[in-house]
């Protein structure tokens, strides 16, 4: 490969941190691949639409064609959320060759193992590290950095605009419907915020982070859910009295041989690591056999730090292409394939 050629599904906010950061990172990015990198074609929605970033306008195109049959693109990133339409995009791209990398955790919840079936059987790669917590990279903490211990739990705040919303009730007695305000306006919140309040976009993450964990397939119908939404700031206010910091806690751990994945707000004893994780930030800490404690934190949202994920997944699919391993997906449990003994 001479150049990567990148075809980029939506250019909204975190769209628009791809592209200022393969503008503005070329050199880092030459090093590391050997090879420049381009964006060849943009799918948006809107042509007329004046754009911040730094993008040529005849690269934008509302026809998605241009970018699934282009032959030079060798790798999709999408970026324009969804569910059924982008689905048959990423298959798509896989049946014409094209490696994928999504930031998409509602389409990864919902469908990673068939996606990942699709990606194998072309030989393609696929990668979602900014599905989950942004710019944290825990899917590749969890995939190789603790691919050798046995984890045995996962517990995360994985939703920056409850946590931001718990914070400002906690710390200014700003009430809940005040603090989801501010969090709209500062733009962590979903389209409809009910999947952060009511827990749903933490379940979806939890689910992705549950399978990778402990290579077990998670149906998100079975992962339970209580968001915060019926929370007050008298029951905050108790707890704190108490010593205890509330947070919306997603949870994955075996349980008689189970995995059981769920979503709730907790109380959690001030001194544990989670409790210090204010604002729109997220953690997630893994507790692995060998290992023991481990917390992985950082910004959950956001243009760029969502884009450093999506970039850096592009690095390892230029890696994988070099040495053409491409579709091998080394860590098998990016597959729907439980182990016998997950836990053991
Ligand atoms: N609405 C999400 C959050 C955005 O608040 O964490 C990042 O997935």
């Amino acid at each position: 490969v001479k150049k990567v050629s990148i075809g980029l599904l939506g250019l909204g906010v975190v769209g628009s941190g791809v592209v200022h950061i393969i503008n503005n990172h070329q050199e880092k990015l030459k090093h590391q691949l050997g090879v420049p990198i381009e964006v060849k074609r943009v799918l948006v929605r809107n042509l007329e639409k004046a754009r911040e970033v730094d993008v040529n306008p005849a690269l934008l195109t509302s026809n998605p064609d241009d970018v699934l049959n282009d032959p030079d693109i060798n790798v999709v990133i999408e970026v324009m959320g969804g569910v059924d339409i982008t689905k048959e995009y990423i298959l798509q791209a896989f049946s014409a060759g094209k490696h994928v990398v999504s930031a998409n955790k509602d389409l990864v919840a919902l469908h990673g193992p068939e996606l990942h079936a699709a990606a194998e059987k072309n030989k393609c790669d696929f990668y979602y590290e900014a599905s989950v917590a942004g710019g944290i990279p825990i899917l590749r903490g969890i995939t190789d950095g603790l691919a050798s211990d046995r984890i045995e739990r996962v517990m995360g705040i994985v939703n920056g605009t409850t946590n931001y919303i718990l914070t400002k009730m906690a710390e200014e007695g700003t009430s809940y419907g005040d603090a989801l305000k501010q969090a709209q306006e500062l733009g962590f919140a979903e389209a409809d915020p009910t999947a952060d309040v009511e827990g749903l976009d933490a379940a979806r993450k939890m689910a992705i982070l549950g399978r990778l964990a402990f290579s077990t397939p998670v149906d998100l119908k079975d992962v339970t859910v209580t968001g915060i939404s019926q929370v007050s700031t008298e029951d905050i206010k108790n707890g704190s009295e108490l010593g205890y910091t509330m947070k919306l806690i997603g949870y994955a751990d075996f349980e008689d041989g189970q995995l059981e994945v769920h979503v709730m707000p907790t109380f959690l004893s001030n001194d544990h690591p989670l409790a210090s994780v204010k604002n729109e930030y997220n953690a997630v800490y893994v507790y692995g056999k060998a290992v023991g404690e481990t917390m992985f934190y950082g910004p959950g949202a956001g243009s760029l730090p969502t884009a450093t994920a999506i970039v850096s997944d592009l690095v390892n699919v230029v890696k994988n292409i070099r040495l053409g391993v491409t579709g091998e997906q080394v860590v098998k449990n990016y597959h729907n394939k439980a182990l016998k003994t997950p836990s053991e």
